[in-house]
């Protein structure tokens, strides 16, 4: 268990706190991305749940993140938290790391899912690591308390590849994206309860992201009520070709 806790401490670990502190470490270098495939440019609609700040940020997101509105059915939120919750409530949430990416939150990992899940699972599985994308065999829960928030960070090259997909439970959030070097490049992304979003190549590796507190939880001017969220995220093996710089 300590084992699991401390690399999901690091793979957080290279939050920009500040203007310098090294995020950049965590990049791979630029002939791998040019390397990576996009997700798909087939829908060239803005979808409704970005709001970028300019058209090339909207074009560049769009290309490497989506969203699924309804991913999962109230059923399927209530199977995957009936698993989860037993485990979940044992732990406390840890709020007084000021340094750290992310206050307000408990998050566990798990290999193990009941029938049910592991077919939820499965169908995350199979839209954003089609085969023989080697994902990680646990999956990362992340349980944020109504206050919690997570600050700005990029996930360390170390321990994850490409790809980040993620359910949201039990609330709505707003995730903010912000360029690794140019923070005028930004989007914020409205992650509706129940959805799954895919992160993969650019806005993984070159943005940072965020998911806003409750009172900044807002989307196109309307407020967001925030909630207990929990996250349930998989990702892929890291690449061996990408080291930190
Ligand atoms: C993380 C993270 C996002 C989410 O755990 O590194 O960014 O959707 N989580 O909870
Ligand atoms: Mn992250």
């Amino acid at each position: 268990m300590r084992n699991l806790r401390l690399t999901l401490s690091f793979l957080r670990r290279i939050v920009n706190q500040g203007p310098i502190l090294n995020t950049r470490t965590s990049l791979p270098n630029p002939d791998i991305l040019r390397s990576i495939s996009n997700i798909t440019k087939s829908d060239r609609k803005i979808p409704a749940w970005i709001d970028a700040s300019d058209p090339n940020t909207l074009s560049d997101l769009t290309d490497s993140f989506i969203v699924y509105n309804d991913f999962i059915s109230e059923e399927e939120e209530t199977s995957l938290m009936n698993e989860l919750e037993p485990y979940m409530r044992r732990l406390r949430y840890e709020r007084d790391h000021w340094d750290d990416a992310i206050h307000g939150y408990r998050e566990t990992e798990r290999r193990q899912w009941n029938a049910e899940n592991s077919s939820i699972l499965k169908r995350v599985s199979d839209i954003a690591f089609p085969p023989p994308t080697p994902k990680l065999a646990y999956v990362h829960i992340l349980d944020l308390e109504k206050s919690g928030v997570i600050k700005p960070h990029i996930d360390a090259v170390r321990f994850c590849g490409n790809t980040i997909a993620g359910l949201s439970l039990l609330s709505t959030a707003v995730m903010r994206l912000t360029h690794d070097e140019d923070e005028s490049k930004r989007a914020d992304i409205l992650l509706s309860r129940r959805s799954l979003y895919i992160m993969r190549d650019n806005s993984r590796y070159l943005y940072k992201h965020a998911v806003l507190g409750e009172n900044e939880s807002v989307f196109n001017g309307q407020k967001i009520e925030r909630d207990r969220r929990v996250s349930v995220i998989m990702r892929n093996e890291p690449d061996k070709n990408i080291s930190e710089r």
